[in-house]
C-alpha cells in the first residue's frame, strides 16, 4: 500500500539529477559513493567530470591513485576516493570489471557500507534491499510512528525490517529512490509539508501530530576543536608542502600544520624540526574548517626559508596540481597571491634590491664567459647606476618579485620595440617568473612592429622561453667587451602582426 501510494508519486513529483537515467552499476556506484556524505546539488557537476575523466571501472582502477584525489578535490571525506580506487581495483581483478549483483560481494567491497550495498543492489539490479540513509529514517520513523532513539542499532534494525516489508516485488531502486525524495522535499527535517504527502492518510505520526519531532536521535557531541599554525614557507617562487600520512586527509597535500603553536618563534622552532631554516614574514588571517567531529581553527603565517632543497618545495603550478583538501582554501589562496609573479615599474624604493638581483642573476649568466675581474666588478651599485642611466634615457625598468622579495629585473624599450634586459637570480628560474616577465614584454610592446630581444647564445633555456612566444633567431652576434670579453648573443625577432585593414 505505502509502495503503489510512494511510486505513484514518484512518477510524477521524481527529481531530475544527473545521476538518474542509468542502471549502469559503476555510475550507480560512483554517485552513491559520492552522495554519502555530500549534497545532490553539489555532486551534479562532480559526478559528470569525474565519470569523463574514469569513463568505466577499468579506467579508474588503472588510475593512479593521486590523480583519483585530484578529481576528488573539493569532495571531502577522501578515504571515499581512495576505497573507491581500491574497489575499482578489485572489481577488474576478482571480477573481470562486471559488478557482482549480489548485495554481499556488494557489500564486501572496500568503503561499501550497508547503506551503498542496497542502493547499488536496488538500483542497478532491483533487488529488494532497503537502503537506510537518513531521508528514510526519517520518513519511516515518522510513516510507523517509532518513537525510539534511532541510533540504537535495534531501533535501526526495526526500521530496516519494516522497510524490508514495505519493499515492492519490482521497482525495487525506484522505491528507495521515491523515499529519499520524499524525505528531500516534502517529509523534511524540522516542519514536515504534510498536506503534500502522499502518505499522509497512512502515516502514524501525521495522526497523532508529532511529525515534528521525528525522528528521536540523542544529541550529538560537538565536534573537538583543534587550534592549528599554517606556515606557508616559501622561497624563490617554490613554497613548502607535504603529504598527510595521518588517517585524516591521508594521500592529501598540505601546508605544514603546527598544532597549539600560536607564536612566530614556536612556529620557526617546529620548522627547523623538520629541517627548515625559516624567517616570520607576516601572519595573514584565520581559517576554519568543519569536519564530522573536528573543528580545525588554524592561522595562517608567512614565512621564508633560506634555502629551498629539491623535494618539498613545489612552483604554483605544481601546488595547483596537487589533491589538497578544502581546508587548505584559505591557505592556499595566500600561496597562490606569494607564488604569483609580480612585475612592478622600479622605482627608487626598489631600486637597489632590483639592482642586487641583477647583480647577482649578471654574474651568475656570465660567469662562463668572462673574467673574474669583470665580473666582479658588476657590483650591485654599478648596476644601480646602469638602471638608472636606462630609466633616464625613457627605457621603462620593471622589479620582478615574488611577493616583495625582488628576483629580477627587466628592461624595455618602447622607441626600439625592444626586450633590452631580463635578468632572474638563478633560484627564482624555473618556476614561472621568465614567462610571465615575456608574455608582459609581449604584451606591453607595439605588436604592429618587429620586437626584438638578444639573448646570450648558451643559454639554452632563455632561448627556448623566446622561441615558445614566437621570436625566431635572426643573426648571430659577437661582441667583444671592454675587457675583451667574448659575448656571443643570438639576436631574435618576433615578427610584426599586421594591423587588419581598416574599411574606411
Ligand atoms: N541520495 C543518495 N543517493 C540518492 C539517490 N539515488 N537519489 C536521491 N538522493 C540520493
Amino acid at each position: 500500500m505505502l509502495s503503489s501510494l510512494l511510486l505513484a508519486w514518484y512518477d510524477q513529483h521524481k527529481r531530475t539529477l544527473p545521476f538518474r537515467g542509468t542502471r549502469d552499476a559503476y555510475r550507480v556506484w560512483v554517485s552513491e559513493i559520492m552522495l554519502q556524505q555530500t549534497r545532490t546539488e553539489t555532486v551534479g557537476a562532480y559526478y559528470e567530470r569525474f565519470l569523463q575523466r574514469f569513463p568505466d571501472v577499468f579506467a579508474l582502477a588503472d588510475a593512479p591513485e593521486q590523480e583519483v584525489l585530484k578529481r576528488w578535490e573539493g569532495l571531502g571525506y577522501y578515504s571515499r576516493a581512495r576505497n573507491l580506487h581500491k574497489a575499482a581495483q578489485e572489481i577488474v581483478s576478482r571480477y573481470h570489471g562486471v559488478f557482482p549483483a549480489d548485495w554481499s560481494a556488494l557489500r564486501a567491497l572496500p568503503g561499501v557500507g550497508d547503506y551503498t550495498a542496497s542502493a547499488v543492489a536496488s538500483i542497478a539490479f532491483d533487488l529488494p534491499c532497503p537502503a537506510m540513509d537518513g531521508n528514510l529514517t526519517r520518513v519511516l520513523s515518522r510513516f510507523h510512528g517509532v518513537r525510539e532513539d534511532v541510533g540504537i542499532p535495534s531501533v535501526k534494525r526495526r526500521l530496516a525490517a519494516l522497510a524490508q516489508e514495505d519493499m515492492p516485488a519490482v521497482r525495487c531502486g525506484d522505491f528507495n529512490q521515491a523515499l529519499m525524495d520524499l524525505g528531500a522535499t516534502v517529509c523534511v527535517p524540522g516542519t514536515p509539508d504534510c498536506a503534500r504527502c502522499p502518505l499522509s492518510p497512512l502515516c502514524d505520526a501525521y495522526r497523532v501530530g508529532d511529525a515534528e519531532e521525528l525522528p528521536i536521535k540523542a544529541a550529538q557531541k560537538p565536534p573537538k576543536e583543534v587550534r592549528l599554525a599554517v606556515a606557508l614557507v616559501t622561497c624563490h617562487g617554490r613554497i613548502l608542502m607535504r603529504q598527510r600520512q595521518e588517517t585524516l586527509l591521508r594521500g592529501l597535500w598540505v601546508y605544514p600544520l603546527i598544532e597549539n603553536a600560536a607564536q612566530p618563534d614556536e612556529i620557526e622552532k617546529a620548522l627547523k624540526s623538520l629541517g627548515v631554516n625559516a624567517e616570520f614574514r607576516a601572519e595573514l588571517g584565520p581559517a576554519r574548517h568543519v569536519f564530522t567531529h573536528r573543528v580545525w581553527l588554524m592561522t595562517v603565517f608567512h614565512f621564508e626559508a633560506d634555502s629551498a632543497p629539491a623535494d618539498g618545495f613545489f612552483s604554483l603550478p605544481e601546488m595547483l596540481s596537487l589533491p589538497m583538501p578544502t581546508a587548505m582554501r584559505a591557505a592556499r589562496e595566500h600561496a597562490i597571491r606569494l607564488l604569483t609573479p609580480r612585475i612592478v615599474p622600479a622605482d627608487d624604493g626598489n631600486l637597489p634590491q632590483t639592482a642586487q638581483a641583477y647583480a647577482e642573476s649578471w654574474q651568475s649568466a656570465h660567469a662562463a664567459h668572462c673574467t673574474k675581474e669583470f665580473l666582479a666588478r658588476h657590483t650591485p651599485e654599478r648596476m644601480e647606476a646602469v638602471l638608472r642611466q636606462h630609466r633616464n634615457s625613457g627605457r621603462a625598468v620593471y622589479s620582478l618579485q615574488f611577493g616583495d622579495r625582488v628576483e629580477g629585473v627587466m628592461v624595455l624599450d618602447h622607441q626600439e620595440n625592444e626586450l633590452v634586459s631580463l635578468y632572474i637570480r638563478p633560484e627564482a628560474q624555473r618556476v614561472g617568473m621568465g614567462s610571465a616577465a615575456v608574455a608582459f614584454a609581449v604584451a606591453a610592446l607595439d605588436p604592429s612592429r618587429d620586437m626584438q630581444v638578444t639573448c646570450l647564445c648558451g643559454n639554452a633555456a632563455a632561448l627556448a622561453l623566446y622561441r615558445r612566444f614566437g621570436f625566431d633567431t635572426v643573426a648571430s652576434v659577437r661582441v667583444l667587451d671592454a675587457a675583451q670579453n667574448l659575448q656571443e648573443e643570438v639576436l631574435l625577432r618576433k615578427a610584426e602582426k599586421p594591423k587588419p585593414e581598416g574599411n574606411a
